[in-house]
């Protein structure tokens, strides 16, 4: 069986080196010349825990290729998968020109029947967009193949990205084609040994399962910082209330942890696109802009909390930033808080000093000499005024607090995800700052 995966970022090239795995011929595309020459030479672009060996592997194995060439790709292939980015328009919603721009293209060089899935986040409406411009681009070339679209939104999380697709808690596909159903229940089969479900559905409900999905976690993430933030006022310790809750079946633990706000590259603009939807359909999604509202706040209270510190005079102040990545294990700084927090402290005048293990690069690329850098957690610290710890790496969780006192200027920490133990910290001297607390 062979596929085309179009869109060679965190989610074509995980899902396709996951697809090739399985023994599929998978031939991943993309416009980005840069990354098929790096991706052809063994570099791989992104940061995913497992995923370069696991690429390494089905190339040797001949079952896994790179191209810029989306003709190359569809040659025998039986379906099309569209992962190219969906980055919010100007006026929030999701910008649909790669993906129809990719719809175009399988249009104007498919020669046999094909399934064009979208797995890329799309708002409701997308695929009967994609199957206009095929069908648009085959009247223009005269010839009659016959195809199907389907939504086939996907959930991985980077940062675990492989477990996810290997090992998925469902897979949703949405299509009115008895074809493709087929097409598409072979291809999944392997991932689907262990009982995971998949589940048919008609394709609106399945683009709409999607934006639900994260619009749910945001509304989570959201909620808790904003009862963190009353806990600080009236006493309490969101902390302690998080397992107070999470212990609840009905609620869980996951999700709930007060921080930085929430950023990356799919929260901020789902949520965004999903407010657009509802706007254009004459519908207010209430809650889901409060969750924005608060969490766009909520980006700013670790900056606050340092500045109030400081009685509003940053001039000079040196300040180590632990972790730039918008979460753990990833090299993703999309939307991060970092860059907010970083922002806000260099227009205060104040000098900042970045450590993340694995996103320093992409943090250049963004943000360029804005900043310094340190290759080494500890030397980031060296004579700082104060601390801040923005992504709860693993690394950063038992620090050498002895080391430190020795290193900083100041034992002031802000710990933007709650990590540490205010007790502990004070028995131990330090000024300890955390979110809801
Ligand atoms: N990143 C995640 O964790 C995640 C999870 C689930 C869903 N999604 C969704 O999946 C989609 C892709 O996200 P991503 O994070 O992988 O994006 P990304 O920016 O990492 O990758 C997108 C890739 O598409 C390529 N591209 C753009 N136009 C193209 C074209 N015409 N032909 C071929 N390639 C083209 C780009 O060069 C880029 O390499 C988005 O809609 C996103 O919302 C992302």
């Amino acid at each position: 069986m062979e596929i085309s995966m179009v869109g060679t970022g965190y989610v074509g090239l995980v899902s396709g080196t996951c697809f090739a795995e399985t023994g599929i011929i998978v031939t991943c595309v993309d416009v980005d010349n840069d990354k098929i020459d790096k991706l052809n030479k063994g570099i791989v672009p992104i940061y995913e825990p497992g995923l370069e060996s696991m690429i390494n592997r089905n190339v040797k194995k001949n079952r896994l290729y790179f191209t810029t060439r989306l003709e190359e790709s569809l040659a025998d292939a039986e379906a099309v998968f569209i992962a190219v980015g969906t980055p919010p328009d100007e006026d929030g919603s999701a910008d649909l020109k790669y993906v129809l721009s990719v719809a175009r293209e399988v249009g104007k060089h498919m020669n046999q029947y094909l399934v064009i899935v979208t797995k890329s986040t799309v708002p409701i409406g997308t695929a009967k967009k994609v199957k206009a411009a095929v069908q648009e681009e085959l009247d223009k070339r005269g010839v009659n193949i016959s195809f199907d679209v389907a939504s086939n939104p996907e959930f991985l999380k980077e940062g675990a990205a492989i477990d996810d697709f290997l090992k998925p808690d469902r897979i949703v596909i949405g299509t009115e084609s008895e074809k493709a159903v087929e097409v598409l229940r072979r291809l999944y089969k392997p991932f689907l040994l262990n009982n995971h479900p998949i589940v048919f559905m008609d394709i609106p409900s399945a683009e709409m399962t999607k934006y639900t999905a994260n619009a749910m976690l945001a509304t989570k993430i959201s909620f808790m910082n904003d009862i963190a933030n009353l806990c600080e006022i009236v006493g309490a310790d969101i902390t302690s209330v998080r397992k107070g809750i999470g212990s609840d079946s009905r609620i869980g633990y996951h999700f709930i942890y007060a921080g930085a706000g929430y950023g990356g590259s799919c929260f901020p603009k789902d949520v965004k696109a999903l407010i657009k939807t509802s706007d254009q359909n004459n519908h207010s999604l209430e809650v889901l802009k409060a969750v924005e509202d608060v969490n766009d706040r909520q980006k700013v209270v670790l900056f606050n909390k340092i500045n109030k510190h400081f009685n509003g005079d940053l001039k000079g102040k040196r300040i180590a930033l632990w972790g730039l990545s918008f979460k753990p294990n990833t090299d993703d700084m999309r939307e991060a808080p970092a860059l907010v927090i970083i922002d806000k402290l260099i227009k205060a005048g104040a000098k900042v000093i970045g450590y993340d293990p694995v996103a320093i690069n992409e943090c250049k690329r963004r943000i360029g000499d804005k900043i310094e850098y340190t290759n080494e957690q500890y030397d980031a610290i060296k004579n700082v005024d104060a601390l801040v710890l923005i992504t709860e790496w693993s690394e950063f969780r038992v620090p050498k607090w002895k080391e430190m006192e020795n290193l900083m200027k100041n034992k002031i920490i802000f710990d933007g995800r709650n990590i540490y133990d205010p007790s502990d910290m004070k028995k131990w001297g330090w000024t300890y700052y955390g979110i809801g607390r």
